[in-house]
């Protein structure tokens, strides 16, 4: 976009918001100011600054103040300019080739967005944000809290909800930036929201532009980075240093590089102080560690302390283990749940016994030779019980680690956690001061259990690495660990039919295996069938049509599956006889009244029940659970 007679003039003062007294060749004129945010920054006495001269005569100022030079660089300063530029660029079609038409301004909820695009296969809302601030060779926005933004990608976020394709698309008013990022030090919760939003599928682009005093004009794409920290050495983690000395280099550089050794001695003093006391940290020999660890897996720490005693109590190595009897073992197991943990248990001792002379292995490889041994046990027994030098990655271990390098990894991921145990065990190998292994797993493992725990409210201020996690720098650590999407439910297609003589109306059982088991239901045929073809499949079947209607459609929601259907209601001459043998055999006529009574019916088929004039009792446990 191109501004028509552009003049050039100094700043002097601006006695409100939308007002400056500019000097233009030696007069002083009252000035338009279009844009009202950054203005305490960028306009200072005695500022270049451009104006754009207005043909309007009934105005009361002549000129609209569109850019000021900071540093040699020219700032447009327009509100409306990016806007206009990216209409003229949308049409370049260089983002949608198949553009069709573009609609500036359009209500959509509650907002104005700013765009509303048709191409040839998509309806797309676009909300479009001019960034002016550049920081450390980045572009940040907003340079100011913004509300308003928040509440536009929220907008857009339902857009895509309700099937709209949806964009925030950033315009960079300079070149040379490196990415883009949100400032979460201004404005946090547009960080947050802009997370939600690309987890949501909008997009966020960002283009740069070539800007001079008198055009701005969108030119090339700009990365966009949702992770990065946006922090800078004000916030160097000085007092954790001194706090903990021995520490040196900058811990925050540090973990940008991926290097994780700046954590552990923080880590351990902490853990000193305060590591919980647990019956197998007291002794840990393997054995103590093999059997609590296999414990902990899906059942808490308070709630595996009165079981270990007793396990250990009677069954004090590993000799014992592998001769009691199975009956014994699970009655010492019974309220833990998960028997298979108590039976790998025992098969391993088994195997130790047997191959090990009655000695557990020491190295990570071979302990997870052992039934029920998995990477992350095997690194504890090896860490903990043998002091090596072997990472021991669960779920709070990757808890701690995505927040404090805001990793995008989903941590159920299986290869975000070898990820993450390469990492680690790079730092073992790295790390020469790093001498406690064991502890170090272990003091991860009690943040994450007591501090840094899952959903909004991590107990930051007890954290010895709050100073150096990213997330909390960003105020954004409820939203790690990244979550992952979660699966698109399957839609089934189906026709439901409700089939009726005068007395009379069909249901049929459902298999005894696999989703609502054991359930009653109409019967009906796989895909949208018309009516024709309806017909055709019950004359098939033998029966006499009379009446065929068409109802309206429904959708029943499933955890996993959403059924969509299309409903008939059939009227036939006569149910009884039974029609000819095959699927009808599994029919059954029941008098509608007593229907809803006698047969568990699934929700799912509600809107078409009524025509059976039967009513539905509360949906079943076996409905509900679906399988
Ligand atoms: N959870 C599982 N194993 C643990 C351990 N050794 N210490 C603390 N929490 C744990």
């Amino acid at each position: 976009m191109r501004y028509e007679n552009i003049v050039k003039g100094r700043f002097i003062q601006r006695p409100n918001r939308f007002v400056a007294y500019v000097d233009i060749e030696g007069r002083q004129e009252k000035v338009h100011v279009k844009n009202t945010g950054r203005c305490r920054e960028l306009l200072v006495p005695d500022a270049a600054v451009y104006l754009e001269r207005s043909n309007n005569t009934s105005r009361s100022t002549a000129y609209d103040l569109v850019a000021v030079e900071k540093e040699g660089r020219i700032v447009n300063m327009d509100s409306q300019a990016p806007n206009r530029a990216v209409l003229e660029w949308l049409w370049t079609k260089r983002l949608f080739p198949d553009l069709v038409s573009v609609r500036p301004e359009t209500v959509y909820g509650n907002s104005r967005i700013d765009f509303y695009i048709e191409t040839v296969t998509e309806k797309i809302f676009m909300e479009v944000k001019g960034v002016t601030l550049e920081e450390e060779g980045e572009a940040r926005f907003p340079d100011a809290p913004s509300e308003r933004a928040v509440k536009h990608v929220e907008e857009l976020i339902r857009a895509r909800q309700e099937g709209y394709g949806a964009i925030v698309l950033f315009v960079v008013q300079m070149k040379g930036v490196s990415h883009l990022v949100p400032n979460a030090v201004t404005h946090p919760e547009f960080a947050r929201a802009l997370r939600r939003a690309v987890s949501a599928g909008v997009r966020i682009l960002a283009y740069d532009c070539r800007v001079t005093m008198d055009s701005l004009t969108v030119a090339d794409a700009v990365p966009v980075s949702l992770t990065a920290p946006v922090c800078s050495e004000r916030n160097a983690p000085t007092a954790l240093l001194e706090k903990f000395n021995g520490i040196s280099g900058n811990i925050k550089e540090n973990l940008r590089k991926g290097e994780l050794s700046a954590i552990a001695q923080p880590l351990l003093k902490w853990y000193d102080m305060h590591r919980r006391i647990l019956p197998w940290r007291e002794d840990p020999v393997p054995y103590h560690v093999w059997v609590s660890e296999i414990m902990l897996q899906q059942t808490r720490v308070e709630a595996v302390k009165p079981y270990y005693k007793r396990f250990m109590e009677e069954l004090p190595d590993v000799a014992s283990l592998a001769q009691v009897s199975s009956e014994r073992l699970l009655k010492l197991w019974e309220g833990l749940g998960y028997y298979s943990r108590a039976r790998n248990l025992q098969a391993a001792a088994r195997q130790i016994m047997e191959e090990y002379g009655g000695q557990m292995p020491d190295t990570r490889d071979e302990l997870m030779k052992l039934k029920g041994i998995g990477s992350y046990t095997a690194g504890a027994i090896a860490s903990i019980a043998y002091g090596k030098r072997e990472p021991a990655v669960d779920g709070n271990v990757l808890r701690v680690l995505s927040r404090l390098r805001m990793d995008d990894g989903e941590i159920t991921d299986p290869k975000v956690k070898q990820r993450v145990e390469r990492e680690l065990a790079q730092l073992f190998r790295d790390a020469a001061d790093l001498t406690r292994p064991g502890d170090f797993n272990q003091a991860m493992m009690d943040i994450g259990a007591q501090v840094c725990i899952p959903g909004s409210q991590p107990r930051c201020g007890e954290c010895p690495l709050r100073e150096c996690c990213m997330a909390h720098e960003c105020h954004c650590e409820e939203d790690y660990p990244r979550k992952a999407a979660k699966k698109k439910r399957v839609v089934e297609e189906k026709t439901v039919l409700v089939i009726r003589d005068d007395n009379l109306a069909v249901l049929r059982r459902r298999p005894d295996k696999g989703l609502l088991a054991g359930m009653y239901e109409l019967p009906g045929l796989e895909g949208y069938r018309s009516a024709e073809e309806v017909n055709r499949y019950l004359a098939d079947l033998g029966l006499k049509i009379l009446r065929i209607q068409k109802l309206a459609d429904s959708r029943h929601i499933f955890t996993h599956r959403e059924w969509h259907m299309r409903g008939y209601m059939i009227r036939v001459d006569e149910l009884e006889p039974r029609p000819r043998t095959g699927e009808t055999e599994e029919w059954l006529f029941v008098e509608p009244g007593e229907a809803g009574e006698r047969y568990p019916i699934p929700s799912a088929y509600a809107a078409y029940l009524p025509y059976l004039d039967i009513r539905q009792g509360k949906p079943s446990a076996m409905e509900q659970a679906e399988i």
